[in-house]
């Protein structure tokens, strides 16, 4: 199997090299790839020197079996449908495809049917508030679900590592370069741009990429997006009302059967889960305020599960299900 990585210099490309890494994935060619200004820089992996190149339109002539990307909207938009004219499959961190009705939208654990009927080579990775939100949805969605309130708060690693050096950079009382607002000591409620519908389109992301994964198009969903000062792993916090009573023991069974999802009795924090695979969800509570619903809040590591987690685990399934062949 021959590997390309597209954005391998940054924060979940990294982490795309550390999961196959601690996986032992076996491959035959593993190809990094950046912008210029990253061209030339070495990676380790797995003891050996990698060197990043730099991306163009030749890059996926060398007959790439799956190229990983995580390099923005922007560069998935040119490059993908490149990769993917030569027989590549590509796994796209980005939004660029999500809403695309052509492409699969994937979270293993809830819709990985969706790799079996492709039409094309392009498999889109949701957003990373939405993989740990669907996963506690799918676990409910035979109860009926009839609306959804989501509101997220969300790490600075969401933002790569132009995030993490503006929440440096504010905490040590410099100006933001990066946020519209300084990040320390503070809340934005504002990710991505602002629409005339006075959502912004994280929200909306969010809201869109539930219904196609969760297979449900009719579904009242609504959020609310805000950046703060955590360096890494987000929350979401979840209220949810149903068709029928639920039974909150029932729920909290079906949640443990996720390999990648635990219900914890404590309280536990985006500390507890960053650098781990697992969402934990705490908080778990009927809601008093209506007849059938249900609070909890998840927590994920965003950069792992919600997004180069996530990508490599469709990869499994594609190997698994031969339409990859190792
Ligand atoms: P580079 O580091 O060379 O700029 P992050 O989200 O952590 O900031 O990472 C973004 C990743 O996307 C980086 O690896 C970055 O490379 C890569 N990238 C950004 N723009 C391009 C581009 N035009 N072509 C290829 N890779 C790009």
């Amino acid at each position: 199997m021959k590997i390309a990585i597209v954005g391998a210099s940054g924060m979940v490309g990294r982490t795309f090299l550390s999961i196959l890494e601690e996986k032992g994935f076996s491959y035959s060619t593993l190809t990094l790839f950046a912008s210029p200004r990253s061209a030339g820089n070495v990676v380790k992996y797995q003891g050996h020197d990698l060197v990043i190149k730099e991306l163009n339109e030749q890059s996926f002539d060398e007959g790439f079996d799956v190229a990983l990307f995580s390099a923005g909207g922007s560069t998935s938009l040119k490059y993908a449908p490149i990769a993917a004219s030569k027989g590549c499959y590509v796994i796209d961190n980005s939004s660029a495809f999500r809403m695309d009705p052509n492409i699969p939208l994937v979270v293993p654990e809830v819709n990985a049917h969706e790799l079996m009927n492709m039409n094309g080579y392009i498999i889109a990775n949701p957003n990373c508030s939405t993989i740990q939100s669907v996963l506690v949805l799918n676990a409910l969605k035979h109860l009926g679900i009839k609306r959804v309130s989501y509101t997220s708060y969300q790490a600075v690693s969401g933002s790569g590592y132009q995030g993490i050096k503006d929440l440096e950079r504010t905490l040590e009382g410099n100006a933001p370069e990066y946020y519209p607002q300084p990040i320390a000591h503070n809340v934005i409620p504002l990710i991505d741009v602002l629409l005339d519908n006075g959502y912004s389109k994280e929200e909306i992301k969010m809201m869109e990429e539930t219904k196609k994964i969760l297979n449900l198009p009719d579904l009242k969903v609504s959020a609310t997006c805000v950046r703060v000062p955590v360096k890494n792993a987000h929350s979401v916090s979840i209220q949810c009302e149903f068709d029928q009573e639920v039974d909150l023991d029932q729920v909290k069974v079906s949640l443990n059967a996720h390999p990648f999802v635990k219900v914890s009795d404590s309280i536990v924090t985006p500390r507890d889960v960053s650098g781990h695979d697992v969402a934990l969800v705490t908080r778990l509570r009927k809601d008093l305020s209506v007849d059938h619903g249900i609070h909890c809040f998840v927590i994920a590591d965003n950069i792992r599960k919600g997004a180069a987690l996530n990508a490599i685990q469709i990869l499994e399934v594609l190997i698994e299900r031969s339409i990859v062949h190792v």
